[in-house]
């Protein structure tokens, strides 16, 4: 009998690539969804897998213990592990495979494009064009150039040192924060090292988060934050939507403290109709498309795939977050 996979991320499903027909060699039998799943779903579906290739669903220790004993595996499709409860599945030596390495410069270029698109005002005048509103001389809109300006980074893990390298193109000083500071990455890119995130806040005219989503950053960035940046700074959030305090950060914006907010993640996803930042000015959301570029989704689902085949053909060629 083939062993069972649950895929749910819609991501690997949607995109053409080689991914498919590494899949397809596994034997398996593949029971498709369209995921993010809820806990309520993965709930309806636990039980009946050998295995998960999943992406952001909710794998909650309810999840796993219906899961359970078929489950063997859980191969996660990307980096971020906030909404699989990492903790209970160590303690239940359920193996968590994930993809670090694949998809940092992606997402680095997305930040670029939301900041660009947020100081040279890329996307609001883009979007005024297209509405038949093209303003002649001096009712053009103005932007910023961010040469020269300090680019702080929150988080110089992968994505943060790609982000680091663009912002020295373009002529930007980097400061930055990292509980486990790289110093060799930071001597050789220039990158100044701050003891602490308020130093960031402080000295930023642009703030770019890449932290991952805990206990400790959850709500990190609010009003008492806010007030510590510059007058004026951008925020960029390619992380997690659940960082940033959506309405201290709507305020920010309305209040013209906070000059712009790029974030490529909310607090939910999909927002409803009326989330507070879809009309706040100065703000650019995209759907959690960041680390979505033909090159990447390969990279990664090849990854994940190979994890997941990997694993449970006793290979010991996969990428395991919590060791046990
Ligand atoms: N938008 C997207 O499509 C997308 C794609 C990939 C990853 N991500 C998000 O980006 C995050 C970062 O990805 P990565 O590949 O760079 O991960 P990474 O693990 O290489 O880097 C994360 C870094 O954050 C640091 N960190 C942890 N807590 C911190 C804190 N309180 N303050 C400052 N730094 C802290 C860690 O020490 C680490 O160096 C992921 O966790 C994920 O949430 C988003």
């Amino acid at each position: 009998m083939s062993l069972r996979i649950l895929l749910t991320t819609t991501s690997y499903q949607d995109t053409p690539g080689s991914h498919h027909d590494l899949l397809e060699s596994g034997g398996f039998e593949i029971v498709r969804e369209r995921g993010p799943l809820s806990e309520e779903r993965m709930l309806e579906l636990a039980g009946e897998f050998d295995g998960f290739l999943c992406g952001d669903d909710a794998i909650t220790q309810a999840v796993i213990d219906k899961s359970l004993p078929r489950l063997r595996v859980i191969s996660k499709y990307g980096i971020g592990l906030d909404k699989i409860d990492v903790k209970y599945a160590t303690e239940k030596r359920l193996p968590v495979l994930f993809t670090p390495g694949v998809n940092h410069t992606t997402v680095a270029e997305h930040t670029f494009g939301l900041l660009l698109g947020l100081t040279k005002r890329v996307f609001s005048n883009g979007q005024e064009v297209r509405d038949g509103a093209w303003q002649a001389g001096w009712k053009k809109p103005i932007g910023n150039e961010i040469m020269g300006k300090t680019m702080g980074i929150i988080g110089l893990g992968r994505i943060g040192k790609e982000v680091a390298i663009r912002a020295n193109a373009f002529g930007m000083k980097v400061i930055a924060y990292d509980p486990y500071f790289d110093g060799a990455f930071s001597y050789k890119h220039k990158v100044k090292r701050c003891a602490n995130m308020d130093e960031v806040l402080h000295n930023s005219d642009v703030v770019s988060l890449h932290c991952f989503l805990d206990e400790n950053t959850h709500g990190m960035i609010n009003s008492a934050k806010i007030a510590e940046m510059r007058d004026n700074v951008v925020v960029l959030n390619c992380a997690r939507g659940e960082i940033v305090n959506i309405n201290d950060m709507a305020a920010a914006l309305e209040s013209g403290k906070v000059g712009g907010y790029g974030a490529d993640v909310l607090d939910c996803e999909p927002p409803p109709a009326d989330h507070v930042l879809l009309k706040a000015p100065n703000c650019i959301i995209t759907s959690h498309i960041g680390s979505r570029t033909h090159e990447s989704v390969n990279r990664q689902a090849t990854r994940a795939t190979n994890n997941l085949i990997n694993f449970l053909k006793g290979d010991s060629d996969y990428i395991q977050s919590n060791k046990f």
